[in-house]
């Protein structure tokens, strides 16, 4: 059966249209039934809007609190009967609100091996440490900081003094990694590494 998910993005929106796009050709059987978003002027808005996908936007400042603005979204996911958030470059932390909704229902990709480098600019981190390897991460959403239990991992080389063609690498393993990842994941065929 078709799996309904939303995809929460602040940045560029890649990886949402990766997994579109692996929906289109009929490789993920999954539905984006919304796109949410912190940032209202992120390129993943016009995205977004390219594939005819309802967009969420909201400023977290304009809500006295993380709950407050958990709930509006708790209730827009549910409206939508989505089963499944995909965080895909949200640089928020998720709260008790929409843990608590979605137990064990948010994945999140990161650009590194975890639990190397997490938090903001996972890639910089990589270079000003000097690793050769590098890669990406897919995993469960827990409270903490890119610490949920790991679902799957690709390692990818670094290209020494070359952010660009590093930061290339990286987002393509990404694209095919969380597809494949979310595939199994949806057949429930994963087994956790914890
Ligand atoms: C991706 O590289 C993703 O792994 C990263 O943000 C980028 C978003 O790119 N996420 C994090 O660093 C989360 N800690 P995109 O907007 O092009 O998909």
């Amino acid at each position: 059966m078709t799996t309904k998910i939303a995809v929460f993005a602040s940045g560029s929106g890649s990886n949402f249209q990766a997994i579109q796009e692996a929906i289109d050709r009929g490789e993920l059987d999954a539905q984006i039934e919304i796109v949410l978003t912190d940032k209202p002027n992120a390129p993943i808005v016009k995205r977004a809007e390219k594939f005819n996908i309802p967009v969420f936007s909201f400023i977290a400042k304009h809500y006295e609190s993380k709950e407050a603005y958990e709930t509006e979204i708790v209730n827009i996911l549910e409206e939508h009967e989505v089963e499944w958030v995909i965080l895909a470059g949200y640089m928020r932390l998720i709260g008790s609100k929409l843990l608590a909704s979605y137990a064990n229902r948010i994945v999140n990709i990161h650009p590194s091996l975890l639990p190397s480098f997490p938090g903001k600019d996972a890639i910089g981190q990589a270079l000003a440490h000097g690793v050769k390897i590098t890669g990406v991460t897919v995993h469960f959403v827990d409270e903490g900081m890119d610490t949920g239990p790991i679902l799957s991992q690709a390692a990818v080389e670094v290209v020494e003094g070359d952010r660009e063609a590093t930061e290339a690498r990286i987002h393509a393993a990404e694209h095919k990694l969380y597809t494949t990842t979310l595939k199994k994941l949806f057949a429930d065929e994963i087994n956790l590494i914890h």
